[in-house]
């Protein structure tokens, strides 16, 4: 079993559709998903209440039992956790899971996001004083390229700062990412070919990450 934490103190990057389409991608490959939903705004299991193929297992833990609950969901072979936006201990049980793989940290090509991401960032370093969690920053709602290469800079610099590693893939800004979600659908499912590209990637490059 390996489990994929998506966090972000800063709200609206994207960590639950980020973590819904992922859980839709192992899925699809025919991989024992569970998805849980550690925020109680409760987006994550909204999107599977809509989703009809009977293909996501999802559940809430909203207690700061994350890290300790994993050990029992070994019958999964994957496990996908979507963070509330704000710190909390539940945040930080989440984060702490990711030590059994990967955490994955959205952001928005903004500097201004990218700056508020430093505070998930330092929640990190406080964990890894007690683990080892392998972490990514993760593009997503690019607009245009050129406003991207000026955030690159300021985001690679936390990354070195923090020893966290930017994801080659990056998502840009898609209508489709909207809609499918009302849907219960991934990008996956749903007829916009860069999309699907663009999902096909991340969870090629995740996979990678996760099983290297
Ligand atoms: N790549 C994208 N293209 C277009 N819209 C996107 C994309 N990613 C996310 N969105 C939209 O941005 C909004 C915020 O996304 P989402 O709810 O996934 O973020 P979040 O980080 O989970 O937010 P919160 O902190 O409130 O939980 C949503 O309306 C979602 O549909
Ligand atoms: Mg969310």
């Amino acid at each position: 079993m390996k489990v994929v934490v998506v966090a972000n103190q800063k709200g609206g990057v994207g960590k639950s559709t980020i973590a819904c389409n992922l859980a839709v991608a192992f899925a699809l490959e025919g991989e024992k998903v569970l998805l849980v939903d550690a925020d109680t705004q409760e987006s994550s299991l909204s999107f599977r209440a809509m989703r009809e193929k009977d293909d996501i297992s999802a559940i809430a833990i909203t207690k700061p039992t994350i890290h300790k609950d994993i050990g029992n969901f070994k019958n999964f072979d994957i496990v996908i956790i979507d963070t509330g936006g704000r710190d909390s201990a539940v945040f930080r049980s989440a984060i702490m899971a990711a030590s059994h793989g990967i955490l994955i940290i959205p952001t928005l090509p903004s500097v201004y996001d990218i700056w508020a991401t430093e505070d998930t960032l330092k929640v990190l370093k406080d964990a890894r004083a007690f683990t080892d969690i392998p972490a990514y920053l993760l593009i997503n709602q690019v607009i245009r390229a050129k406003i991207v290469r000026e955030a690159e800079e300021t985001l690679e610099e936390l990354a070195r700062q923090y020893e966290v590693e930017v994801l080659r893939t990056r998502l840009f800004s898609r209508v489709v990412f909207r809609n499918s979600i009302k849907e219960g659908k991934s990008v996956l499912e749903m007829d916009d070919e860069k999309a699907k590209k663009e999902m096909k990637a991340l969870y090629e490059e995740i996979k990678e990450k996760l099983f290297s």
